[in-house]
């Protein structure tokens, strides 16, 4: 069963990260000094790729530190062994584990941890989407203007079009709450169970929404890129909210 060996695996990875979090580990730099990857980032994925590969060998992986396997075929995983680096390094326990499924090119299972919470969100295609097994759904907020929402910024972003902050800016000079947690795939996971009404970030990566995006899914939002158009893995543009937001938080993005 895909969904056992799913749980086993981020279960297992989330003790990692509720341990390694008092320890002594080393951090090292990779795109930019702020962009952060440490040992546990490192040990949580070695656990998952193990159970993974033990259990279907011949299935592909993607996985932030690892790369990609050389597989290719019906399934792939899409992992992000510990999503919220920055927020770990300095032991803020805003983190967690995403692991996705996908089948022919359509992620029909996911996963968040956050062990700190012990809050395990999870959905599959057609069937819900679950918080620690009870079901979730998205807000019922119809007003952007009223709405409370949440953001991330890349590590890096230099005069390119659409910048974070002016859209940001754009929301707090309204007046209207945003957040800035820190890890992209609770931030989804949030609008999925009510407590965000809208999510947006500039440039993520597969690995930090394969999960999240079926989850906000599966409870009943919308994910799409900026242009309002479905979401695909390979976009680095996400939109997601409860629906009802959805289109004035696209054009508000478009017109920041
Ligand atoms: C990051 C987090 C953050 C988001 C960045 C991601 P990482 O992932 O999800 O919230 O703003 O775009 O890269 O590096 O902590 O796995
Ligand atoms: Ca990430
Ligand atoms: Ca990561």
């Amino acid at each position: 069963m895909y969904k056992a060996v799913l749980l086993d695996a981020i279960q297992a990875a989330g003790r990692i990260l509720l341990e390694g979090i008092g320890e002594n580990f080393q951090i090292s730099h990779k795109s930019t000094v702020n962009d952060l990857v440490t040992e546990v980032d490192k040990r949580s994925e070695a656990v998952i790729l193990e159970k993974i590969r033990n259990r279907y060998p011949d299935h592909a992986i993607l996985s932030e530190e690892a790369g990609s396997s050389e597989h290719s075929g019906t399934f792939r995983w899409i992992i992000d062994p510990l999503d919220g680096t920055v927020n770990f390094a300095h032991r803020l326990p805003i983190c967690s584990v995403s692991i996705a499924l996908e089948k022919e090119g359509e992620v029909i299972m996911g996963a968040v941890y956050n062990p700190f919470l012990n809050e395990l969100f999870f959905a599959e295609k057609g069937q819900g989407a679950y918080l620690n097994d009870k079901p979730i759904q998205v807000s019922a907020q119809d007003q952007i203007r009223q709405a409370f929402l949440v953001t991330g910024f890349p590590y890096q972003w230099r005069d390119m079009p659409h910048d974070p902050v002016q859209v940001f800016g754009y929301f707090i000079k309204q007046g209207v709450p945003v957040r800035r947690l820190g890890s992209a795939a609770i931030d989804l996971c949030w609008v999925a169970c009510g407590r965000f009404d809208g999510y947006w970030e500039h440039h993520i990566h597969a690995w930090d929404v394969a999960a999240g995006g079926l989850i906000v899914r599966e409870a009943g939002g919308s994910v799409t890129d900026f242009e309002g158009q479905p979401y695909r893995l390979a976009s680095s543009k996400l939109i997601a909210s409860n629906g009802r937001i959805h289109e004035a938080l696209v054009r508000a993005v478009q017109t920041a």
